[in-house]
């Protein structure tokens, strides 16, 4: 039998019109613009601030723009695979929601977590069950309304993050495109360094939860920054070299987007030029399970057929990871968004 590859036909993407800015961060906490620029590289983010709107609203736009864009019927849609952090409920799925409000018949669907590596973990779970030959058209989606669990009176946290949501569709291929690669890793151990401390089944949501604001990111800044550098400069350094990658055939790194200085160093360890490094912190900052494709969003009208990328993250748990693309179609970004 034909060996199957698991190829990106399409992306679809969306982020709330509500601006925030680094001035108005600075009238909450005691930050300043230059600061943040200098600390993090975050400009400004979107925010999602209609009421009753969670993160299936986000992840349901893009979802529909990436079906439109590539022409895809309802009822083809074998399964939808949402990975986030920030469900609607804790139950049910993000994904089920998507599967009424799409109209989609024909589809099972499931969340996945892994915090900020949640998309690059997506990407291979979507991409298994394509290479399986039984599923034929896969929505992938990273969502995240980072904003529902950011402390605003918090200035270590509260210039980071952002909301946003991007999807792709995989469909098989029997040629050599698609996801080719993966070095995914995880390290209980970082749990004390991020993570959220009330709303789970070990400390369910009280009053006095709440006036701590226990439901917010809670992290070690400078421990969590130190793994992310050096963890995703080696699976990145590693992937690269063990697929013939160098610095003048590979055509882009796509990071996660957790702070410019990690972004730089990734680069610096890969030998790459920033411009060939997909980089929009400065827009959005970090939509956690968003970020990666949210990244090929906004750079897909660049994408060539054949172009070799890498995607890289690092998030809570610890987890992290690599993988390597090639790119199936040239880009050809419509006027929708
Ligand atoms: O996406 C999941 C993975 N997450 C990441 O990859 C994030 C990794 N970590 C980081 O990006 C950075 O550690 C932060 C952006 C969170 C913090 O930057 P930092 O340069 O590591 O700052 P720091 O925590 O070491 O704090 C340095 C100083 C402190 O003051 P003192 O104690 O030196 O007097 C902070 O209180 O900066 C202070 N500070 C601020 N000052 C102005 C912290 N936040 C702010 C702020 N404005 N917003």
């Amino acid at each position: 039998m034909e060996k199957i590859n698991a190829v990106i036909t399409g992306v679809g993407g969306y982020v709330p019109d509500y601006i925030l800015t680094n001035e108005e961060i600075s009238r909450m906490v005691d930050t300043t613009d230059e600061w943040i620029m200098t600390r993090i590289g975050v400009k400004e983010r979107r925010i999602l601030n209609e009421e009753g709107l969670g993160t299936s609203y986000m992840a349901r736009k893009a979802a529909k723009q990436l079906m439109q864009r590539t022409q895809s019927n309802p009822e083809d849609i074998d399964l939808v695979i949402v990975a986030t952090s920030t469900g609607d409920y804790i139950f049910p799925s993000v994904a089920s929601i998507l599967c009424d409000k799409l109209g989609l018949k024909n589809a099972f669907a499931f969340d996945m977590q892994a915090a900020c590596s949640g998309f690059l973990y997506l990407l291979e779970t979507g991409a298994s069950f394509i290479r399986s030959g039984k599923y034929k058209k896969v929505i992938i989606v990273g969502a995240d309304k980072m904003s529902s669990i950011t402390d605003y009176t918090d200035r270590a946290t509260c210039p980071i993050f952002g909301d946003g949501a991007a999807a792709f569709m995989l469909e098989p291929t029997t040629e050599e495109f698609g996801i080719l690669d993966s070095i995914l890793k995880t390290d209980g151990k970082g749990l004390p360094f991020l993570h959220m401390k009330a709303g789970g089944s070990v400390c369910p949501p009280s009053y006095f939860t709440v006036d701590n604001h226990m439901h917010c990111v809670y992290q070690e800044g400078r421990t969590v920054f130190k793994y992310a550098v050096s963890n995703m400069s080696d699976v990145s350094a590693q992937i690269a070299e063990r697929n013939g990658l160098t610095k003048e055939n590979l055509n882009w790194v796509i990071p996660h987007q957790a702070n410019m200085r990690i972004i730089d160093a990734v680069a610096h360890r890969m030998e790459l030029p920033l411009d060939k490094v997909m980089i929009n912190i400065q827009r959005y900052g970090n939509t956690s399970a968003a970020t990666l494709p949210l990244c090929i969003w906004d750079y897909e009208d660049k994408l060539k057929k054949g172009d070799n990328l890498i995607f890289t993250a690092f998030g809570a748990g610890f987890t992290w990871g690599a993988i390597y693309v090639k790119w199936g179609y040239d880009g050809n970004k419509s006027s929708d968004n």
